[in-house]
């Protein structure tokens, strides 16, 4: 192995840029060169792939978003697309691949490796947290204390105007940003996928003697609960309790943004850094994670199929704190 090619690909996570980072330094204090592949695979079927080297990596630590672009390709989706960035690939000199991004960028990266055996290392990329293999990704404690700091605003408001603010954040299928967000921004509910019985407990607590009396609330909804979202909630909460003030607010594309916190720098830089060692052990088709802050590694059929649930006793400590 002489040069590694690296991609960010799927929805952009703060601590991308971190992560590239550590590619390419690891790769050039182990003298290997490395190339930079734009918009994901889009970038490899239309060979816009450029030079990197220590110092093109230098200034981004700190800026959110990817500087190497990041897109959701159709045409890889097809042998003729994977056909184009094979050839693009072999033409730049690249033998090796990391690939920074969620499932569906790990499956690309596991079927071309199989036409095509080029190694390739993935890294966990999503503000989601929902990546089975590693405890936590690239991306997720920025975005939960950037809707942290949004529900505490909403709070003040809540607070001066007595009312119900139902708060919608992402997470696509999975409940990890809505449940943590939840507890750390002392909410009185949460609405998560994995808890079916979540809108019967926001039910009760709202019937609780007393309970209807209090002046504010803030109940936090995940984006994928079965409920619904934030507006259909609001309505449905009007419906059954007419003399409450509710306000919904859909936090929506700000919880991507923004410089990445100290644990995703951190996180992105040792993950980053790994992934070359890992190439240069002779290691393929597997995601590099941390878990119990040990490195480790999941096969790309285990990442991809594998569903991380989160904590039960969160779930209970949600409930417990929202009295
Ligand atoms: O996977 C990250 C994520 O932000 C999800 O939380 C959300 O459901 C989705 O991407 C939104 O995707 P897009 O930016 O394509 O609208």
């Amino acid at each position: 192995m002489k040069r590694i090619g690296v991609y960010t690909s799927g929805g952009d996570a703060p601590g991308m840029n971190a992560a590239v980072r550590a590619v390419v330094r690891t790769a050039v204090y182990h003298g290997l060169s490395v190339k930079g592949i734009k918009r994901g695979y889009e970038g490899m079927i239309h060979d816009d792939i450029i030079d990197l080297d220590r110092q093109s990596v230098a200034n981004i630590i700190q800026r959110g978003g990817t500087f190497l672009k990041t897109a959701r390709s159709k045409d890889f989706m097809t042998p003729e697309g994977r056909k184009k960035a094979y050839d693009n690939l072999h033409k730049n000199g690249i033998d090796a691949l990391v690939c920074i991004g969620g499932n569906g960028s790990y499956t690309g990266a596991k079927i071309f490796n199989e036409e095509y055996g080029i190694p390739c290392i993935g890294l966990p990329g999503t503000i989601d947290n929902d990546l089975y293999g590693t405890d936590y990704t690239i991306g997720y404690d920025t975005a939960i204390n950037t809707a942290l700091d949004s529900i505490d605003r909403i709070r003040d408001t809540a607070h001066s105007h007595e009312r119900v603010f139902i708060v919608e954040v992402m997470g696509r299928d999975s409940g990890f940003i809505a449940l943590d967000v939840a507890i750390a921004g002392g909410a009185e509910g949460a609405l998560i996928p994995e808890d079916i019985s979540d809108w019967d407990k926001v039910i009760k607590h709202f019937n609780r003697p007393g309970k209807r009396k209090k002046s504010f609330s803030i109940i936090v909804v995940a984006e994928g609960d079965e409920q619904g979202g934030a507006l259909i909630l609001e309505k449905r909460l009007a419906e059954l309790y007419p003399d409450l003030k509710i306000r919904s607010t859909i936090l929506g594309h700000v919880q991507r943004g923004g410089s990445p916190s100290a644990r995703d720098r951190i996180l992105a830089s040792r993950l980053g850094s790994e992934a070359v060692k890992a190439l240069i052990e002779g290691k393929t088709s597997v995601t590099v994670g941390i878990i119990s802050d040990e490195v480790s590694y999941t096969p790309f059929d285990l990442a991809i199929n594998g569903k991380k649930s989160v904590n039960p006793a969160m779930i209970e400590l949600a409930e417990i704190l929202a009295i």
